[in-house]
């Protein structure tokens, strides 16, 4: 039934371990069998007709748009602009005919989004909306509304909705690279067949979670926990950070682990954990020497990375959480559900509310 939480405590736990079929369902309906090519049936789009590509979202959904941000510029070389929608919709933001503007909301039935959405009506090319609520008002108000596949989400927390908006959203990145043709077809074929693994490695991503927990026992002593990645980490961290805060009520901060030196490195003593996002690619030795420089400080390290990730760098680390191998495109899919665990395990450690956390409202229809 619709609100049934089967075997497990809370629905948020539910809903992270539902990743890997919800998530083969979205990549399914974008991504026909036999195929690399994303297709969108219904849907008149053509991203070698735009200029520019305008996002727009809140919270979660926000974060997923950031990520994207880097999937379109790397993937589609188109330029991207991403903002949270209680600043866009007062900020007067310019327009043109030749901008796509994407919102992105759960509920669909976000305040904020919805105004910044009526906001670009008639001077945008084309409205698109990425939902999980099909007849929701932003999917309804939008020229084209593209579902995500989650099924109904319960927790306040978003989990599942965030990991299916990311695979709609690189895919939709990957149809604005072939309609644009910025990539090869070897390299369309490498993410469509890292798609469809995508569930697979999510799955051992969830096995993961007993040494989750454990490093979530140690999180939930602290004040104060900082979230470093870098390029498509750097969006996770922001979004581990929050479901931190959310439900667990520990002050978490996320931050570009390049901007480390110019300023939160001085929080660093030994009671903070400092969790680093970093899977083995092109960054990952960067990102290594920022985690050094927290280590120099007695900062408390959890390292969230591959076995190649771990072996090289994981020595001296307070914690190590060891994902699979997947597609470096992929990778902040992928380390979503370590970030949701963590998490989850850190507001069960404490006795909080999981699934309706103190002053939230799962949909946010008043500005
Ligand atoms: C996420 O865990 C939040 N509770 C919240 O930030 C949420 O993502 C935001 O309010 C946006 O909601 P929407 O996706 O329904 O528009």
């Amino acid at each position: 039934t619709r609100a049934d939480k089967g075997e497990h405590k809370h629905f948020m736990a539910k809903e992270i371990a539902e990743q890997p079929i919800v998530v083969a369902e979205a990549i399914r309906s974008y991504l026909p069998t036999g195929g690399d090519r994303v297709a969108l049936p219904d849907a008149d789009l053509d991203f070698s007709k735009l200029d520019r590509l305008t996002m727009v979202a809140c919270g979660t959904a926000f974060y997923a748009c950031l990520t994207a941000k880097y999937w379109f510029e790397q993937l589609a070389k188109m330029p991207v602009e991403v903002d949270i929608a209680s600043e866009f919709r007062y900020r007067e933001p310019p327009i043109t005919d030749r901008t796509l503007a994407l919102f992105v909301s759960q509920s669909g039935e976000t305040a904020d989004t919805l105004a910044a959405l009526r906001y670009c009506e008639g001077k945008a090319d084309k409205i698109v909306s990425v939902v999980n609520v099909p007849e929701s008002s932003i999917a309804r108000e939008s020229d084209i509304a593209l579902p995500i596949h989650a099924g109904v989400e319960i927790g306040v927390a978003s989990t599942k909705a965030f990991t299916c908006q990311l695979s709609v959203l690189l895919m939709l990145a990957l149809k604005a690279a072939a309609d644009r043709g910025t990539m090869t077809d070897e390299d369309i074929a490498d993410h469509a067949a890292a798609l469809r693994g995508l569930p697979t490695v999510l799955n051992a991503a969830l096995d993961q979670n007993r040494a989750i927990r454990k490093a979530a026992q140690r999180l939930s002593e602290a004040r104060d926990v900082l979230f470093l990645g870098r390029g498509l980490m750097y969006p996770l961290a922001m979004e581990g950070a929050l479901k931190l805060k959310e439900i667990s009520y520990i002050h978490a901060e996320g931050y570009a682990s390049g901007e480390l030196k110019h300023g939160p490195i001085a929080l660093i003593d030994k009671h903070m954990p400092v969790v680093v996002m970093a899977p083995r690619d092109t960054v990952f030795d960067k990102t290594v020497s920022n985690m050094q420089e927290v280590m120099a400080r007695k900062g408390k390290v959890i390292l969230v990375s591959d076995d190649d990730g771990i072996d090289e760098a994981g020595d001296g680390v307070w914690s190590t959480i060891r994902m699979p191998h997947v597609h470096t495109s992929l990778a902040p899919i992928l380390y979503s559900v370590p970030a949701q665990l963590l998490a989850y395990h850190t507001a069960v450690a404490k006795g909080t509310d999981v699934d309706q956390p103190r002053n939230l409202a799962k949909s946010v229809t008043v500005e």
